[in-house]
């Protein structure tokens, strides 16, 4: 009796102790990687196979499909630029030979009456006349080539090509840009007048 009792004593100080030493003992640490994020994506690519992604035609159905339309769009735009382009080459100036009129002009200023084409502007005429007309842009915006035409409305004698300085009673009154004025009738010219 006395000698299971002494094992019993020596099997519990046997299993005190190693609960003791396995308390105290240093556990395995966990050793976290820096970047675990990198090794999971890696490990996931590695497992999901190559596709090819038909971009190409994706872009010619969708985005490609668009940007056609935009291409569509400026080759439209270039050939209203052209057309527009065309309309600028028919200008009041541009009537071919065969089909030019010469009106009676009277410069009343410079006492003389010329015949001007109809695709010839009043500038032009008189500085082939030789006389020192005024000018600065040439090109109708500016009023530096002021006229009046003595006998009403301009416009009812002449064609501007694209004056942007005359508003509608100016020239109702007579005024006119010579640089971009063709005559389209017989009047007497003031030059150098303006409104
Ligand atoms: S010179 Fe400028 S409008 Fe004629």
């Amino acid at each position: 009796m006395v000698e299971a009792s002494a094992f019993a004593i020596s099997m519990g100080a046997f299993l005190a102790l190693t609960m003791v030493a396995l308390h105290f003992a240093k556990g395995t640490e966990r050793v976290i990687p820096d970047d675990i994020a990198e090794e999971v994506l890696e490990q996931r690519a590695s497992t999901v196979p190559e596709i090819d992604f038909p971009e190409p035609s994706n872009r010619a159905i969708g985005g490609g499909g668009g940007a056609a339309a935009a291409v569509g769009g400026g080759e439209g735009a270039e050939g209203e630029l052209e057309e527009g382009g065309a309309e600028e080459a028919s200008g009041p100036g541009d009537i071919p030979e065969d089909e030019v009129e010469y009106f009676e002009i009277e410069f009343a200023k410079e006492g003389e009456t010329i015949e001007v084409a109809n695709n010839e502007t009043l500038l032009e005429a008189g500085e082939d006349e030789g006389w020192d007309l005024p000018y600065a842009c040439r090109q109708g915006q500016c009023v530096s080539c002021g006229g009046q035409v003595a006998d009403g409305p301009s416009e009812d004698y002449i064609e501007h090509d694209n004056q942007q300085m005359l508003d509608d009673n100016e020239i109702s009154e007579g005024y006119t840009l010579t640089c971009v004025a063709y005559p389209r009738g017989e009047f007497t010219l003031e030059t150098n007048e303006t409104p």
